[in-house]
């Protein structure tokens, strides 16, 4: 067996000075290259669970590894962020004055890329997701699949090994949904991306080759088919 990329032992994580235990002793181990849908009810922790990954949120108790840092001891979380991980979040967080280009542009801001590379690279990863023609459009003149294979290329900036993403298909009808989908599942099979992927959408779980099913901060059930 491989290396888990992502590692979680007794993961606790509370809200409301402890009183909320929105992960309540998480155990769950991803391989690199795996393609995992989170999945389980309203309030049951996938989010915070995602965040945690993403080093959004700190943890209060248990161990969590990721792509080999020990996030409890990193000191450099916006380093490991940029260089390890893409996030994409349900609709509409791109930022409303840029255009598709520019919002794919800040995820490089704090890389080495020159201004002209930032333009380039942003464009080819427009090109990437079939958006390349609609570069100057704002999120406001683009439809919400449109929209979310931007945000997708904004996730994919900094060619992350591990790609997060909270029900990426949620609003999205079932035609564009199948688009973003087939975007994710390329990017696992060409780049070799780990995938992670909170849904309520059981024809996202039957892309996945590992199923994690939660319930009340906890996994509760794990599938796996290959
Ligand atoms: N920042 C926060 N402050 C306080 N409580 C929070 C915070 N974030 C999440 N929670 C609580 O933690 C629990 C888990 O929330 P989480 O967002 O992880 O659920 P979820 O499984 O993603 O649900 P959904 O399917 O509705 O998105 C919920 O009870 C929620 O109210
Ligand atoms: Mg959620």
């Amino acid at each position: 067996m491989s290396e888990a990329v992502i590692h979680l032992q007794g993961v606790v994580k509370t809200f409301e000075q402890g009183r909320l235990r929105a992960l309540d002793g998480v155990d769950l181990d991803i391989e690199a290259g795996d393609f995992v849908a989170i999945m389980g009810p309203s309030g049951c922790g996938k989010s915070t669970l995602l965040n945690t990954i993403a080093s959004l949120d700190s943890i209060d108790a248990g161990e969590l590894r990721v792509a080999g840092h020990d996030l409890r001891a990193e000191h450099h979380l916006d380093n490991f962020r940029a260089q390890e991980i893409g996030l994409v979040f349900q609709l509409d967080n791109l930022l409303p004055s840029f255009t598709a280009r520019e919002n794919v542009e800040t995820a490089m801001f704090g890389s080495s890329k020159s201004r002209s590379e930032r333009k380039a690279a942003a464009m080819e990863l427009l090109e990437f997701v079939g958006m390349g023609d609609r570069q100057h459009a704002r999120p406001a003149e683009l439809s919400g699949g449109e929209r979310q294979r931007v945000a997708v290329a904004r996730a994919l900036a900094n060619r992350p090994p591990i790609l997060l993403a909270d029900e990426p298909t949620g609003r999205l009808d079932s035609q564009t949904s199948e688009r973003v989908l087939d975007l994710l599942e390329s990017l696992h099979h060409e780049a070799g991306t780990t995938l992670v992927v909170v849904t309520h959408d059981p024809r996202v779980a039957a892309r996945a080759h590992h199923t994690v099913q939660m319930l009340d901060g906890k996994v509760t059930s794990e599938q796996f088919t290959h």
